[in-house]
């Protein structure tokens, strides 16, 4: 289950236009501190053609008897004695299936010939100081040869956004079974969680036990720092402190995704830490799960993206004024934006190798229609801060988010996370059954 590089290669190159070519750098290997490493994550563009997990690599394509050169760094028995085997050129044509291979230190000199006779190139300038300085440098070597050869130069550039993020965003069957075990062991990690939780039991370690399933199943970790936010923490959207202990009574929030092959999925659960929902939790959950459960119903071919937000605002608005979160007219309210109080995001995004992933979301003046292969997440929560004077107070201080994974198909939606409990029984089952399974 490896997403088809080659396959990804050859879309490239079919839709890259004869004369332009595209030049990708992996990202930079950044320390943690001091001496210590992260480990390394590549670059999703770069991956994605190449399945490269190293850093310290760019990539040039154009067409061509050798339309894709990968620039990698050199062999080096010293060096892989402390940070392990290095594929190196060779290994990069044989393994990777690259077309030609160079050690990184050549990149500047052999761009300069590489980008004669190209008019355009696809580049992400001010994502990285380093690559724009020196890509500018080959530039002006570039220019001043051409005076000799007389071939064109690379006048025009267009951010990757225009050609390789429209081809990352619809994803072939190779990466759908892909984000489908990454939805598979997600779904493994917030079953045990929902077990897990308890009073007293902290945040961190229902944080480590999801990190620890994604790794026992077969992933890389986390696609995204986990959110593993007990009650009031729930009404913090990025709440990644994870450093609190659970109490009685209240929910737990958990926005967490296994990555797969550095595919991600992004799953949000919220669920009663002692297994049991009060009335007013209750209250809260239903309104949210209505709103998402209308959203993923307009997640279908030709709708556009927009409409999932619309569809999940109303529903939300219109349970803020059930609540007494609001007052008035559901449709003033949404015209001006007072529902922003307590649903203050969008309802989704686009998830593959980046958990916000690639692609644009509006077409110019609208919002693009949605078609087969794309995967979105659909996320409506309601946020009731503790300290909110005008709510209700037997509200105050939940949050509720619940978020799945859509695979948009030429017909129903299909839920990639649709196994991970949702409901209220369902939640309530998974909690209680796994408490008494546990004893
Ligand atoms: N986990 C990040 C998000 O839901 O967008
Ligand atoms: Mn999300
Ligand atoms: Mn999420």
């Amino acid at each position: 289950m490896t997403p088809d590089f080659a396959l990804h290669r050859k879309t490239l190159l079919d839709r890259l236009p004869e004369g332009e070519a595209v030049l990708l750098f992996g990202s930079p290997h950044h320390l943690r501190n001091g001496d210590a490493e992260y480990r390394y994550r590549p670059s999703s563009d770069l991956y994605w053609l190449t399945g490269w997990p190293d850093p310290e690599v760019a990539l040039l394509v154009k067409h061509g008897e050798a339309p894709f050169t990968l620039f990698v760094q050199k062999k080096d028995p010293e060096l892989e004695t402390w940070t392990g085997y290095r594929p190196g050129p060779r290994g990069a044509v044989e393994d990777y299936g690259v077309d030609e291979a160079h050690e990184i230190s050549e990149l500047p000199d052999k761009l300069v010939d590489l980008l004669q006779g190209v008019t355009a190139l696809h580049y992400a300038w001010a994502d990285e100081p380093e690559h724009d300085a020196l890509l500018a440098a080959v530039l002006r070597k570039t220019q001043r040869k051409s005076r000799k050869s007389k071939l064109p130069t690379p006048l025009t550039f267009h951010h990757p956004a225009k050609l390789l993020h429209e081809l990352r965003l619809i994803k072939n069957d190779a990466e759908i079974a892909v984000m489908r075990e990454a939805a598979r062991i997600s779904g493994i990690a917030h079953r045990e969680a929902m077990a897990k939780a308890a009073p007293g039991v902290g945040e961190w370690e229902i944080d480590a036990l999801l990190t620890y399933v994604y790794r026992r199943e077969g992933g890389e970790g986390p696609g995204y720092t986990n959110i593993v936010a007990g009650g009031e923490n729930a009404c913090i959207l990025h709440y990644i402190k994870n450093d609190l202990p659970l109490e009685d009574g209240d929910l737990l929030l958990i926005d967490s995704g296994a990555e797969v092959g550095f595919y991600t999925a992004d799953v949000t659960r919220t669920f009663p830490v002692n297994g049991r929902f009060t009335r007013e939790q209750r209250e809260v959950y239903e309104i949210v799960l209505d709103a998402q459960l209308a959203a993923i119903d307009a997640a279908r071919a030709g709708r556009p993206y927009q409409d999932m937000h619309e569809v999940a605002t109303r529903i939300l608005t219109e349970g803020m004024v059930k609540l007494g979160l609001l007052e008035g007219d559901v449709d003033a309210l949404i015209e001006e934006e007072a529902h922003k109080k307590y649903y203050m995001h969008g309802t989704g995004h686009w998830l593959g190798l980046d958990v916000h992933d690639v692609g644009l979301y509006h077409e110019p003046g609208e919002s693009r229609a949605l078609q087969p292969g794309m995967v979105v997440t659909v996320e409506p929560g309601l946020y009731i801060p503790i300290d909110d004077e005008s709510a209700p107070e037997r509200y105050r201080g939940i949050g509720v988010r619940i978020e799945d994974d859509v695979l948009v198909t030429a017909g129903e939606p299909d839920v990639l996370t649709a196994d991970i409990p949702k409901s209220i029984a369902d939640v309530e089952a998974a909690c209680q059954g796994a408490r008494i399974a546990a004893k």
